[in-house]
């Protein structure tokens, strides 16, 4: 077996699942789980109906690169949403469809790094979304790792971008729902030309935001900025798993770089990871319409008003950028509080440090638990309810 498997580290479900092990809270309480950023919120009718009636399409291979129909509503998208120049996203060059962001973060990495022994290195925030750092584990590279509370990119040392052949950026943030600002990309931008690494931006909360009027940027905007059309050293990752409530459909894509994107291909044609035609369809359906993005941005927002008001003064929170997690500071060791909050409430939260590594620094996420406000408006007042009386 690949030795690199040896590196990896277990997940943080599964340590999860350790701590709570033989943890028996009062059964007359319902278990609530904040811990999975699995959305609960109802997927659009109209596309889970476009998946039904083209399940015809599955006596045909589908090609790696997707159909010319999705990948040109996935450009439209994206030129309307990040405001980007008119046609500067070639369907045929710039974008592919990926099988949700998660196979594609993994395998982008096993694609765009090579052995090079003097540069060994992937850069990542900390905490992160661990399969940045599994992806570099198993593509014989080096996980390095920066401030994700930061995003200090002026601060990397030179020794650290001389060592990097790519950087994960996670906008807006998982688990800190930080939103990089476009002048932050346009800084990281040039220090990727000055020094010669990929960025991959993962932006699969990009549409998970709580002012109407400050959508989260994007690398590419950020390119577009730089006077950069051809989007060089850049590729984005987006999914339909949050903005449509659809994590089951496994459907999101790629868009950037098109030697990047050329390169890519031909990793996946190999891979074996073309998209079903029925998923194609139905993600078409999907990138298309706005009005479910847009509904669903404002039950989040509801619920996270609910959230700062019921916790407010009782927890250190902050109301994030974006995305769907709260991130507050606890007090105590993490690890025990969330041991000690499901035993007493049945409420499951991920204690901050499974998410994180002792980069040398100390564990950044050591003091803070992660919650997801995935559930009903009812399940979640539900839940912090219980966590205040916890605290209390
Ligand atoms: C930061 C981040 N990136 C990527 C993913 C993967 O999402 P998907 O594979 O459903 O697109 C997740 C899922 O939780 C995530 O939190």
């Amino acid at each position: 077996m690949n030795p690199n498997l040896d590196a990896l580290q277990p997940y943080p479900f599964e340590r999860l699942a350790a701590l709570q092990r033989g943890v028996r809270p009062d059964p007359a309480l319902t278990p609530i789980s904040l811990s999975i950023g699995e959305p609960r919120h109802a997927p659009p009718d109209q596309v889970v109906q476009q998946l039904r009636d083209t399940l015809g399409e599955l006596d045909r291979y589908p090609a790696t690169r997707g159909t010319l129909e999705l990948r040109t509503a996935i450009s439209e998208w994206l030129i309307h949403r990040f405001a980007l120049p008119p046609a500067s996203i070639d369907p045929e060059r710039n974008v592919l469809p990926v099988n949700g962001t998660r196979e594609a973060l993994f395998s982008f990495v096993q694609c765009a790094t090579g052995p090079d022994s003097t540069r060994p290195g992937v850069a990542m925030p900390n905490p992160f979304y661990q399969i940045y750092e599994g992806a570099a584990l198993l593509a014989g590279q080096r996980p390095v790792f920066y401030d994700a509370h930061t995003c200090d990119f002026a601060g990397l040392s030179e020794a650290t971008l001389r060592r990097i052949q790519l950087i994960f950026v996670c906008t807006p943030g998982n688990p800190t729902g930080q939103v990089l600002q476009v002048e932050a990309l346009q800084q990281l931008l040039e220090l990727a030309h000055r020094y010669d690494f990929v960025i991959a931006s993962d932006e699969c909360y990009s549409e998970i935001y709580f002012d109407e009027d400050r959508p989260p940027a994007s690398l590419l905007a950020a390119a577009a900025a730089n006077g950069d059309p051809e989007f060089s050293r850049c590729m984005v990752f987006h999914s339909l798993s949050k903005r449509s409530n659809l994590p089951g459909l496994r459907s999101g894509f790629v868009a950037g770089d098109a030697a990047l994107i050329a390169g890519f291909l031909k990793y996946r044609t190999y891979h074996g990871c073309a998209m079903s035609l029925p998923v194609q369809r139905a993600s078409i359906a999907a990138w298309r319409d706005e009005h479910h993005v847009t509904e669903n941005r404002a039950l989040y927002r509801r619920k996270f008003a609910e959230a700062m008001h019921v916790l407010g003064g009782k927890l250190d929170v902050e109301h994030p950028e974006a995305g769907f997690f709260l991130w507050p500071r606890i007090p105590g060791d993490d690890v025990e509080f969330a041991r000690r909050l499901y035993a007493a409430t049945a409420v499951t939260v991920l204690p901050g440090q499974f998410l994180a590594r002792d980069a040398g620094q100390g564990n950044p996420g050591r003091g803070r638990v992660r919650m997801a406000l995935v559930a009903s408006r009812e399940e979640c007042r539900t839940a912090l309810e219980r966590v205040v009386d916890f605290l209390g």
